[in-house]
């Protein structure tokens, strides 16, 4: 069978606020689409199409990958790959794509951490995979502790002369670290664009390590991962857990997580939120999106209609003091501030 060309929403950069990361010239969607799960090999690539047109026409133009979403490792990206040839590549330049290398990938010495060997052959890798000349913004996706930072900053610098991202960012490091790594970007001319980690109403850490005024002060801007706590700030843990759902696969998040604490905190939220006319999850990105500090909120998605569900949170990302006092009261008993 024949499958139609893919045409996106003339309409698609209608209703998308896009915020300028850090100080650079570039702006990227409040909302990005993120590919850890539901984008690997284990998905039929019409639902994989399904979720990226639908957030292409709504003007989501941002995709946050790395060499080993999947699962499996790299199957993300290959599907990517097919994506860019079956319907984006015509777009291209209206795609801002992102992948990053720090965790492990392949085995040996030279598939994980922070070292040139790993980012420099793991980005060709992606490149590869992905069926792109370059990316829009290359990650460090962790702090190494054994490379010298420096040797990772330069890698991402020389990544950068060499026309294959253009620009950097990091991802998941101390904030001494990351304020070393912001010098020595910005004296190379190569400043750092965006930092991303877990934040969201119940993970403070980025707040309170400091990270997030770090970026201000340095002209980096901060984007959110797990912005939903992988689906528990949303309603679909409230009445148990279900089948299809990423608790009962039972690998990032398990059941004892479910402690009557947090559910009692989780249905006080999600009262909240019907009182502000909102679902849960578009509650919780609103109140990150009502910090203009944050740049984006990286949302994962198991289908389209929770893509439609999070994307409304953008019409109400105001919060009046009470909302705010009662938020701080319901999330304090479970907030986690650690890295
Ligand atoms: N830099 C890093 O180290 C790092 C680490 C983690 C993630 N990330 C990035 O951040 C992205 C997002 O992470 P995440 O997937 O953990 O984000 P998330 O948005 O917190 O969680 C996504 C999950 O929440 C559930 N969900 C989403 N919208 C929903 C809705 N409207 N109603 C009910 N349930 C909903 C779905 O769970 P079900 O699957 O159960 O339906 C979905 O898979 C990743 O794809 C990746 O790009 C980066």
């Amino acid at each position: 069978m024949i499958e139609p060309v893919y045409s996106p929403a003339p309409t698609r950069y209608d209703a998308m606020e896009y915020r300028r990361a850090g100080r650079s010239g570039v702006r990227i969607p409040a909302v990005t689409l993120g590919l850890w799960h539901n984008f690997g090999s284990y998905k039929p690539m019409q639902d994989i199409k399904a979720m990226a047109h639908y957030a292409f026409d709504k003007g989501v133009c941002h995709f946050d990958l790395a060499n080993n979403y999947g699962p499996e490792y790299g199957t993300a990206e290959e599907n990517f790959g097919r994506l860019m040839e079956c319907s984006f590549r015509p777009y291209r330049d209206e795609l801002f794509i992102s992948t990053k290398a720090g965790w492990d990938m392949w085995p040996g010495p030279y598939g994980n951490w922070g070292s040139r060997k790993y980012l420099m052959a793991s980005l060709d890798q992606s490149l590869r995979r992905m069926k792109l000349d370059y990316v829009d913004i290359f990650y460090s996706h962790r702090w190494d502790p054994e490379t010298p930072l420096e040797e990772t900053m330069q890698a991402l610098v020389d990544i950068v002369r060499q026309g294959k991202a253009l620009y950097v960012g990091l991802s998941r490091y101390p904030t001494d670290k990351a304020r070393e790594a912001y010098q020595y970007l910005a004296a190379h001319d190569v400043p750092c664009l965006l930092y991303q980690d877990r934040y969201n109403i119940i993970d403070r850490a980025p707040q309170c390590s400091g990270l997030i005024d770090l970026g201000e002060e340095s002209g980096t801007g901060f984007i959110s991962f797990s912005p939903l706590q992988q689906g528990l700030l949303t309603n679909r843990y409230l009445n148990g857990v279900p089948a299809d759902s990423r608790m009962a696969k039972g690998v990032f998040l398990n059941k004892d997580m479910l402690t009557p604490t947090l559910l009692h905190a989780l249905n006080g939220l999600n009262e909240l939120a019907e009182k502000r006319g909102q679902s849960l999850a578009q509650m919780a990105l609103a109140w990150l999106l009502s910090d203009k500090r944050v740049t984006s909120v990286i949302i994962g998605a198991s289908s389209v209609a929770q893509i439609e569900d999070n994307l409304q949170a953008l019409s109400n990302t105001a919060f009046d003091a009470d909302e705010l006092r009662l938020i701080e009261e319901l999330s304090a008993p479970v907030q986690l501030h650690s890295l």
